[in-house]
């Protein structure tokens, strides 16, 4: 009974307002129970406006949340404008004293929770949900951040990574003045087989000296600037090391490699995909997977 009596103090459960049978079931770790079936009731309700998810106002971004952070977070001196909303993160022109930089906002969700004011740095004894949606999208810009360093100092023509809080990133503008630099599927080349053998030298590249398979490499996350592709977009790139999937690697590459030539296709220029990838594995397989193919065919599970 004392200890029943020191634990209602300590969580201060006495004066809300229920019976005691009430205050018992109702604790504070089942309030924030994200698999409670009411819970997530009322966080659908929430997300689709109405007042009764009452746990957590979850919204988006706004430009002004965007800028007022940037600025206080020393990510960048301004925020010009939005140039890109995609599926999880919103891309911003801003500046750096003077300099056009990038600013990419990961923004799965954005709650407006009390104890989630400052974004990004969720303090401890938070809703459990608010915590795990910013984690999410705090991974997201760290893996960008990260993956970009590796690639830049492999060598591979990406945006240079500046800086990073939270779910915020910067990175080197790409283009000219305020104008982004082109998606090549905007642009028409003059020498498309050359570009494609640079988009295949840099691809290599980013695979065989920074150990990355891009994941999403197509049309859409290559620029055009200056005479030469730039490869962009990589948070969902995956790394290749002693304990990769080899089969799931080359399924990954294989996807890549052919989004690339089904472009160029457009340019009636047509190569084997399966020999790309033979190519690429020639250059690189971790050590300790180099005999993967034998031991798959022999049903051996690969570590
Ligand atoms: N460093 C950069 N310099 C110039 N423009 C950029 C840069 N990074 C991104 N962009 C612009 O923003 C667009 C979206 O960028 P990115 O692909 O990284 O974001 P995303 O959120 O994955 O978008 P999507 O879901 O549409 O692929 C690019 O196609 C490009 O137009
Ligand atoms: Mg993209």
């Amino acid at each position: 009974m004392r200890v029943k009596k020191q634990v209602e103090r300590k969580y201060n459960v006495c004066n809300t307002g229920l019976t005691q049978s009430q205050v018992q079931t109702v604790s504070r770790v089942e309030k924030h129970n994200p698999l409670k079936s009411g819970v997530i009731a009322q966080k659908r309700a929430a997300l689709k406006g109405e007042s009764s998810g009452r746990m957590t106002e979850i919204k988006e971004l706004t430009f002004d949340t965007v800028r007022e952070d940037a600025i206080q977070y020393g990510l960048a001196t301004d925020v010009t404008y939005q140039i890109n909303a995609g599926k999880e993160a919103s891309i911003f022109l801003a500046h750096w004293r003077g300099h056009h930089i990038i600013l990419k906002a990961y923004r799965l969700w954005q709650s407006s929770h009390k104890m989630s004011k400052k974004k990004g740095y969720v303090a401890q004894g938070t809703s459990k949900r608010t915590h795990f949606i910013l984690g999410m999208m705090e991974d997201l810009a760290v893996k960008e951040y990260d993956y970009l360093m590796n690639c830049f100092r492999a060598g591979v023509p990406v945006p240079t990574p500046i800086g990073r809080v939270g779910n915020y990133l910067t990175m080197r503008f790409i283009g000219d003045g305020t104008q982004p630099a082109p998606q090549l599927k905007d642009v028409h080349l003059e020498n498309p087989e050359k570009v494609l053998d640079q988009i295949l030298d840099d691809y290599l590249l980013m695979y065989s000296k920074a150990h990355y398979v891009h994941g999403d490499l197509s049309k859409y996350n290559i620029l055009w600037w200056q005479e030469r592709p730039w490869l962009i977009d990589v948070p969902q790139a995956v790394i290749v090391n002693k304990w990769s999937d080899m089969l799931k690697v080359e399924k990954l590459l294989i996807r890549d490699i052919k989004n690339v030539l089904a472009h160029f296709e457009t340019y009636d220029i047509y190569r084997d995909p399966n020999h790309i990838l033979e190519v690429f594995l020639t250059e690189y397989i971790p050590e300790n997977l180099k005999n993967y193919r034998e031991l798959a065919s022999e049903g051996i599970e690969l570590l």
